[in-house]
C-alpha cells in the first residue's frame, strides 16, 4: 500500500519514532560533511521527489530538496501558480501525472480537502506541507528538537499560546501518538480542531484547552507558539486583539519549569506572538528546530518510500 504522510496518525506512534531516531542518527552521521554532499549510504538514489507549492514557503521548500538531495536523489519545484493548477486542471489529473515522472509529491495547499484527493489518485506517496488544518512535518522536526535537548516525550509537558491552528492540531495529533500531555491557551473562537483533540484524548493524552495563557504556561517543560495570522487569513483586528493576552514574553516564560524550552515553527511576528527577549533569549530553540526540518524530512521520505518502519 502506498504510504502517504498526510497527518501523523498516517504513520503512527511505532513508525514516528522510527523516523525521530532515524533523523537523530542521521544528523549526527553527517555531521563533519558539508551541507550538499549525499549519506554515504544514498538510499534513495534515482528517486525523484517534485514539490508543489500553492502557498509562500522558506524551511519547507528548502527542507525537503536538501533532504532529497542528501539522500541520493533529486527535486522538481513547482509553484501551482506557474503550472497547470493554476489555469484548473484538476488535483486527480495532476496527481496521475506527477506520480509518473517523480517517486513522491511533496505539496503545500490550504485546504485539506485537496491533499486528500491528490493521494486517492496518485500512485506514489504524497507528504503534506502544510494544510490549513495541519502541519505534521513540522512536529516532526519539533518532537526532534524536543528529543535533542533531553527531555523524553512520555509525560512531558507542553503549553501552546496562542491561534488554535494547523500547527496545533498536529502537536494534539503527537501527543495521543507520542504520550505527552498539551495545555493548550485559546482565546475563545480560536481552538483546534475538535476531532483532533477528541482522537488524543481517546488515545490517552490529557488534552486542557483554556482561555487563561498562565494556567497553560505553568509548569511546562515546552512552550510553543506560532504566528496569530496563517497565511491565507485576513489580518483581523479583532483576532489580534483577542490573542494579544497570549502573547509568549518573560513573564509567561517565568511560570514554565527553569529548564523549559521555547519553539515557534517560523516565520515568526516578533512583537506579536512572542517578545524579541524570549524568541532570541537563552531558553529560545527556534534555529535548532527550523534545522531539524531537514533531517526529519528526510526520514519522513524514508519512511514513505518503504525504507524505514
Ligand atoms: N515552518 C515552516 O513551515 O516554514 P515555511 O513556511 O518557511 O516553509
Ligand atoms: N500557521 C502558519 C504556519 C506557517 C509555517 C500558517 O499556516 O501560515
Amino acid at each position: 500500500m502506498t504510504r502517504h504522510f498526510l497527518n501523523l496518525s498516517d504513520a503512527g506512534g511505532d513508525a514516528l519514532a522510527a523516523i525521530l531516531n532515524d533523523a537523530m542518527e542521521r544528523k549526527a552521521a553527517r555531521a563533519d560533511l558539508p551541507k550538499g554532499a549525499v549519506d554515504p549510504d544514498a538510499p534513495l538514489a534515482g528517486h525523484v521527489l517534485a514539490m508543489i507549492f500553492e502557498k509562500n514557503s522558506t524551511r519547507t521548500r528548502m527542507s525537503f530538496d536538501m533532504a532529497i538531495r542528501q539522500l541520493g536523489g533529486t527535486s522538481i519545484v513547482m509553484d501551482a501558480g506557474s503550472t497547470q493548477i493554476g489555469r484548473g486542471e484538476t488535483i486527480e489529473d495532476t496527481a496521475r501525472v506527477v506520480s509518473g515522472f517523480a517517486d513522491a509529491i511533496m505539496i503545500r495547499t490550504d485546504d485539506h480537502a485537496k491533499i486528500d484527493a491528490m493521494a486517492k489518485a496518485a500512485t506514489v506517496p504524497v507528504i503534506n506541507g502544510l494544510t490549513d488544518l495541519s502541519h505534521p512535518c513540522q512536529i516532526v522536526a519539533d518532537l526532534q528538537t524536543i528529543l535533542e535537548n533531553g527531555k523524553a516525550l512520555p509525560g512531558l509537558e507542553v503549553a501552546w499560546l496562542g491561534d488554535g491552528n494547523n500547527v496545533l492540531n498536529s502537536i494534539i495529533e503527537a501527543a495521543g501518538l507520542m504520550k505527552f500531555n498539551l495545555r493548550a491557551g485559546c482565546p475563545m473562537g480560536f481552538e483546534p480542531d475538535a476531532a483532533f483533540v477528541k482522537e488524543a484524548q481517546k488515545a490517552g493524552a490529557q488534552i486542557m484547552l483554556t482561555g487563561d495563557a498562565k494556567e497553560a504556561a505553568s509548569g511546562a517543560d515546552v512552550v510553543v507558539t506560532d504566528t496569530w495570522v496563517s497565511m491565507g487569513q485576513d489580518h483581523a483586528e479583532e483576532k489580534i486583539a483577542a490573542l494579544t493576552p497570549f502573547q509568549v514574553n518573560e513573564g509567561i516564560m517565568a511560570l514554565a519549569k527553569p529548564d523549559a524550552i521555547f519553539l515557534h515553527c517560523l516565520p515568526a511576528h516578533r512583537g506579536e506572538e512572542v517578545t524579541e527577549a524570549v524568541i532570541d533569549g537563552p531558553q529560545s530553540r527556534i534555529f535548532e528546530e527550523a534545522e531539524n526540518r531537514l533531517h526529519a524530512q528526510k526520514s519522513v521520505l524514508l519512511w514513505a518510500l518503504g525504507k524505514l518502519g
